[in-house]
């Protein structure tokens, strides 16, 4: 026991004594600690002083650099050299509230992510004046940058696709005009208006059949109605037929855009990368037989062909395919179901709006002719003030430019390399334009006169579709799609909510 005692006494007292350094046998070890201490102190020490410098420098960065530079001013951030950039991804219309809180009005204000500036503007006259300066702040080179990484397509492939001709044209540069052109009014349109009605009414017909009387997610009950029918119209009946299960996933996709252009490891993200390994495959399999072009949009089809002229492989066509494609239903859907939300929960309004739309089902429960969509478009002022109205308070498109050559807007100075956004958040709440409470659902705003001159809100203040050399092409079709749709529903059905849920039933009628 003494011996037990004696050589674990030793060796405790010896590692305590270490420890606790008060080891006389051992001054080395006193003097390294106390040496590393004082190292710690230093580097610890000079940490701090970088950190208070670099916090100092970027304090007067966020006050004063804009009377250095010209540049709109900084909207306040906590985080150096990050600035907004995490806030803006997680969470992009609360940081615009914020902002218009910060400036009021429709001052233009500058964001700040990793060493970068991002100009924003959302005064009426500054977001024309972006629009027009196409030159100094052109709209293709964001497509280029993140065409590559969202949708998963080659180095090769996107080489080709930037590679400019003796014309002067590559497929990037000639895009917004050839879906400018096959999205224009006129005979190509009125086909693809058609074939949406038709696929629409099947959808309709389906579902009455099945007699569901539960409550179901509006948002999944109208993205699948509306997807199945645009989809179907697009591309033609093949893909659906060959893909049940396609559209769950292209709605992951487009949640997962943010992740893939931002390089986030598939680890991360498996549902969203495996969604896009999903919806790429079947779009790879789509263009690999020419058969399945029957019923599509001639679009689609035509620039399958000049993407293979290219040399373009069959799995990159489908990845710049599946670009239009995801455009086509990514913006037209929310819209579609905050449009049917709104019109079914304005009890007081449904007998107007039926009693309008009435005259395009006169022989029928459904919309299958373009005279009908004309009566929509054109005699139904209410549905088309809900449909202004929806798009004003729901959209939350963004219009976005890089600068290229330095250029002045609204009086500042905008730098090569930077970023140009014009939120719509701001500009479809100016009360100079919508009247007062602009974060009401409203539609007689653009009815009846709201403002102090005595007039209408005027719809073309609504910026939803954008603006400028990348003015949403699809704008027409959106239209035809989109109205078609809300007065089918508002004619044949009738809608209960439970918050985020509806019951949806037949409209009985005399
Ligand atoms: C309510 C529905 C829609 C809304 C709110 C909407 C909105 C937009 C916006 C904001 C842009 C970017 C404009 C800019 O940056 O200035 C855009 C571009 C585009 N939209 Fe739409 N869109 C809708 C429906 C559609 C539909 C149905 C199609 C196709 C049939 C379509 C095809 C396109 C295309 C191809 C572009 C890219 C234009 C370019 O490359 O220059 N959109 N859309």
């Amino acid at each position: 026991m003494p011996c037990c005692r004696s050589s674990c006494g030793t060796e405790h007292s010896s590692l305590v004594q270490v420890y606790l350094g008060s080891n006389l046998d051992r001054p080395s070890v006193i003097t390294t600690h106390m040496g590393l201490l004082q190292t710690y102190y230093t580097v610890g020490g000079f940490i701090s002083a970088v950190l208070l410098v670099v916090v100092g420098i970027d304090q007067a960065y966020q006050r004063f650099s804009h009377k250095w530079t010209n540049e709109p001013p900084l909207l306040p951030y906590r985080i150096p050299i990050i600035g907004h950039a995490l806030r803006f991804t997680a969470d992009c219309l609360g940081l615009f509230r914020a902002a218009h809180e910060y400036f009021p009005g429709s001052q233009a204000y500058s964001l700040f992510s990793f060493g970068k500036r991002v100009y924003v503007f959302t005064h009426y006259k500054d977001v024309s004046i972006v629009f027009r300066k196409s030159k100094a702040l052109p709209f293709l080179p964001l497509i280029e940058s993140l065409s590559g990484l969202a949708w998963d397509i080659s180095p090769d492939g996107m080489r080709r696709l930037s590679e400019v001709d003796d014309t002067g044209d590559s497929i990037f540069r000639n895009a917004h005009v050839f879906y400018r052109d096959s999205l224009k009014v006129g005979p190509d349109l009125d086909v693809l208006t058609i074939s949406f009605l038709h696929y629409l009414e099947k959808e309709f017909d389906q579902f009455e059949a099945q007699k569901i009387t539960d409550y179901v997610s509006l948002n999944k009950w109208s993205k699948t109605m509306l997807g199945t029918a645009s989809t179907s119209a697009m591309m033609g009946p093949a893909l659906l037929r060959d893909n049940p299960d396609l559209l769950p996933s292209v709605w992951l996709v487009e949640q997962g855009f943010v992740l893939f252009v931002n390089r986030i490891p598939r680890i991360f993200a498996k549902k969203s990368y495996r969604a896009r390994d999903h919806v790429l495959s079947a779009f790879t399999k789509y263009f690999s037989d020419e058969k399945n072009k029957e019923g599509s949009a001639p679009m689609m089809w035509e620039r399958e062909a000049e993407l293979r002229a290219k040399g373009i492989s069959t799995k990159d066509i489908a990845a710049y395919s599946y670009a239009a494609y995801a455009v086509l239903l990514n913006n037209a859907n929310p819209t579609a179901c905050w449009l049917l939300r709104r019109i079914f929960s304005r009890t007081d309004l449904l007998p107007r709006l039926r009693e309008e739309v009435a005259p395009a089902f006169a022989s029928g429960n459904s919309i299958t002719t373009l005279e009908q969509v004309q009566h929509l478009l054109t005699s139904c002022p209410l549905l088309r003030a809900f449909y202004d109205e929806t798009l004003r308070l729901h959209s939350s498109s963004v219009s976005n430019r890089v600068v290229v050559e330095e250029t002045t807007v609204g009086g500042y100075t905008l730098k090569v390399g930077h970023n140009v956004i014009c939120p719509s958040y701001v500009q479809h709440r100016l009360p100079e334009y919508f009247g007062n409470d602009t974060d009401k659902f409203e539609p007689e705003r653009f009815i009846k006169p709201v403002l102090e001159k005595g007039t209408p809100a005027d719809p073309k203040m609504v910026r939803a579709f954008g603006g400028g050399v990348s003015l949403c092409p699809g704008r027409f079709f959106a239209s035809n799609e989109v109205l078609s749709y809300a007065a089918s529903a508002l004619w044949r059905f009738d809608m209960t909510f439970k918050g985020e849920m509806v019951r949806i039933v037949p409209r009985k009628r005399e």
